[in-house]
């Protein structure tokens, strides 16, 4: 298995503390001890610290949503990478289309959060994805080459596999419409050429490429059979334990 497949549950603004630690605590009952497949929670800020209290002595792994690219400073509401890293988050999910979105995050602002990322050691999750209009014009590859390559900036070889790409096509968050398996494989398989180009062939095969845009356990085992997909960005479905246990258990049976 060159490339460990990764089911990432992005709970976006929801739970509560006390509905996270109900949350949390479900997952590692159940998937606490899964070796074969990394299993990330990336639950709201307000939660981190204690979601990750419950993920000790697991193997799941602790995310978060965003952070600044700043060490520290005059940025009122912000947090850091050193901060995550300090409460042993490992993954941060950067660029997600929401956040390019409703705050306006460009590519070289999500490339800075790349690079703060990496020199904390934490694993970036890149986001990329087309929206509606640009794959009715036709333009799905221009945007995610655009978005790729403009989030990578100044990435070095030797840090390139920490980095996580998730393709999500905006037009299928939240929405219900996934796309079909070959749609996804086409841009997967364009990325990892992007990658191997950008970095080397080599590189390009072991850094992981999720899909990301309703996942669910219903269709998740055609996605994962995909060559290029190895693993999930979910969103919806990572909010009840049922469902998301479902999800990591389909990503071991495609291994
Ligand atoms: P969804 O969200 O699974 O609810 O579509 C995915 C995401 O936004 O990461």
């Amino acid at each position: 298995m060159i490339r460990k497949k990764l089911i990432a549950g992005n709970w976006k603004m929801n739970k509560t503390s006390s509905e996270a630690a109900d949350l949390v605590s479900a997952i590692v009952a159940q998937v606490g001890k899964a070796n074969d497949v990394d299993v990330v929670v990336c639950p709201p800020f307000t939660s981190v610290e204690s979601v990750g209290q419950t993920l000790d002595g697991s193997s799941v792994k602790l995310g978060a949503q965003n952070m600044h690219p700043e060490r520290n400073g005059a940025f009122t509401g912000e947090i850091s990478a050193e901060m995550l890293r300090s409460i042993y988050v490992r993954y941060v999910i950067l660029g997600h289309s929401e956040r390019r979105a409703l705050f306006g995050e460009t590519d070289a602002f999500i490339n800075q959060k790349v690079l703060s990322a990496l020199k904390a050691e934490l694993k970036p999750i890149l986001c990329v994805g087309e929206s509606l209009e640009e794959r009715e014009a036709g333009s799905t590859l221009d945007v995610v080459k655009n978005q790729l390559e403009g989030g990578l900036v100044g990435v070095e070889e030797s840090n390139a596999t920490d980095v996580v790409i998730a393709y999500e096509p905006v037009w299928a968050i939240g929405t219900g419409k996934v796309a079909t398996s070959e749609q996804a494989q086409e841009v997967h398989a364009f990325i990892r050429k992007l990658l191997g180009e950008r970095f080397t062939p080599a590189i390009g095969n072991k850094v992981r490429i999720l899909y990301g845009g309703s996942m669910k356990p219903g269709n998740a085992p055609e996605l994962l059979a995909q060559a290029d997909i190895d693993g999930g960005l979910i969103g919806g479905a990572a909010l009840e334990a049922r469902s998301f246990v479902q999800l990591v258990e389909a990503a071991q049976a495609a291994n």
